[in-house]
């Protein structure tokens, strides 16, 4: 590597914070060039194929010529507007694809700038909803346990209580309520005892509860952990029952992911609000949304306290816009239903057989996902450069290796990758 590398690379392990890490003692980073298609390239010329769509964003791969262009075309009117008082072309055009594309239920959308963001803007909607209809005491929100929503402290209040350090923050993290996660991967039915422990705490807080908040069908960093359509129905169905809004998470989910467009359709339900991020700008950009029904929209907008008081700086930016727009012209108009199908049905073949390991707890695949599971928490310090030196980009935490690829990963590719999945596993076996 060149000095001018080695420098980076050393200026950084002094002053850069990345995600989860101490400064102290800092993981391994690796320097990268650039990155096309399914391809990143390091500072040292290596290429690694890309297993993770940059936390599941790029679903079309880097460097896409018709994004790039949806940038370059939006950069020559302008790159940014406050969005207080005026509005623009790419969010009105942007907002209306949503509509069309989420359940007919969801008419109204608020422009957030991360994925964090859009999950406080969703508790923020659903606690001022109540506070509009007379009832200010319902604060409270329910969800499940292995939960992940954001590292904000709205969302993180509603993040697994174990495994997001709450209790480092205890004292100033809201009070929320956990049930258990249910055990029903790859299963048609729901886990009732799982129902019945969410049930309970529904009915015995029924008072103070405003809203649900879940990952459909898949908790990604809380565990990637999958569970069943039936369960996510029932949910549905208990939410009416016992009249509470219902805010689903498909931050990690949305835009083909699992297979369908939305998780949710796979249980055939509408959410009453709904946050989607990440793949929404095919992972050029940070941008999200929460979008919600007219019960909400309106029970806010004619209630007591009418005005959503959320406003970002960069709310609605016209280049995040404009690129998710193009984004999801090229999902919409591709076969994304195949190559997530064909992407699955490979990670099945693929990673099955590293259940034969010792390391190995349970292997599960779903849509475009593929996790190994381990029974020991990995070795970050050892395991990532291992992935590198076996040309593949993969990202594990905790006790999880797992993958995502963008949607447009050639089959020879995905081999690479799962390969050096295998090889690192029967490795720690
Ligand atoms: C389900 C889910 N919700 C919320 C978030 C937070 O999104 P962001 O990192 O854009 O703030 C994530 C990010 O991983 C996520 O997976």
């Amino acid at each position: 590597m060149s000095d001018n590398w080695n420098a980076l690379v050393n200026f950084d392990k002094q002053h850069l914070w990345h995600p989860y890490t101490s400064l102290s003692h800092p993981n391994p980073v690796f320097p990268i060039k650039s990155a096309s298609g399914v391809r990143l390239t390091l500072a040292d010329g290596r290429e690694l194929i890309d297993g993770m769509s940059s936390w599941w964003a790029a679903v079309h791969g880097y460097n896409h010529p018709t994004l790039n262009a949806a940038i370059g075309d939006q950069l020559k009117s302008m790159s940014h507007v406050m969005f207080g008082g005026l509005t623009h072309q790419p969010a009105v055009d942007l907002a209306q694809k949503l509509i069309d594309i989420t359940h007919d239920d969801l008419q109204h959308v608020f422009f957030a700038d991360s994925g964090s963001v859009s999950v406080e803007v969703a508790i923020k909607m659903a606690i001022q909803y109540w506070a509009s209809q007379g009832q200010p005491k319902k604060q409270c929100l329910l969800t499940i346990k292995n939960g992940y929503h954001g590292d904000t402290f709205g969302a993180m209040a509603v993040c697994d209580p174990d495994n997001g350090m709450h209790h480092l923050f205890s004292d100033v993290l809201a009070q929320h309520l956990f049930a258990q996660s249910p055990n029903c991967y790859g299963q048609e039915h729901y886990d009732k005892e799982a129902i019945n422990d969410f049930e309970q705490l529904l009915k015995n807080n029924l008072s103070s509860i405003a809203a649900v908040i879940i990952e459909p069908l898949v908790q990604g960093a809380g565990g990637m952990r999958f569970y069943s359509a039936t369960y996510l129905k029932k949910i549905r169905e208990l939410c009416d029952e016992y009249d509470v809004l219902l805010i689903l998470d498909e931050i990690a989910t949305g835009f083909g992911r699992t297979g369908t467009l939305f998780a949710y359709e796979q249980a055939n339900i509408a959410p009453d609000i709904l946050c989607v991020g990440k793949a929404l700008t095919g992972g050029y950009l940070s941008l999200a949304a929460t979008l919600c029904s007219s019960k909400v929209a309106n029970g806010i907008g004619n209630g007591k306290y009418p005005t959503l008081m959320h406003g970002p700086t960069f709310m609605a930016n016209p280049l995040a816009c404009a690129v998710a727009n193009a984004s999801l012209d090229l999902l919409l108009h591709s076969s994304w239903q195949q190559c997530v199908n064909d992407i699955e049905q490979q990670l099945k073949s693929e990673l099955q057989p590293c259940q034969q390991f010792n390391s190995v707890k349970e292997v599960r695949v779903k849509g475009a996902i593929g996790v190994i599971e381990l029974h020991k928490p990995i070795d970050i310090h050892w395991m990532q450069p291992r992935f590198v030196e076996l040309g593949a980009w993969v990202r594990p935490f905790s006790n999880l290796v797992y993958v995502m690829p963008p949607y447009i990963i050639e089959p020879d590719d995905l081999s690479l990758v799962t390969s050096a999945m295998k090889l690192v596993v029967s490795e720690i076996s």
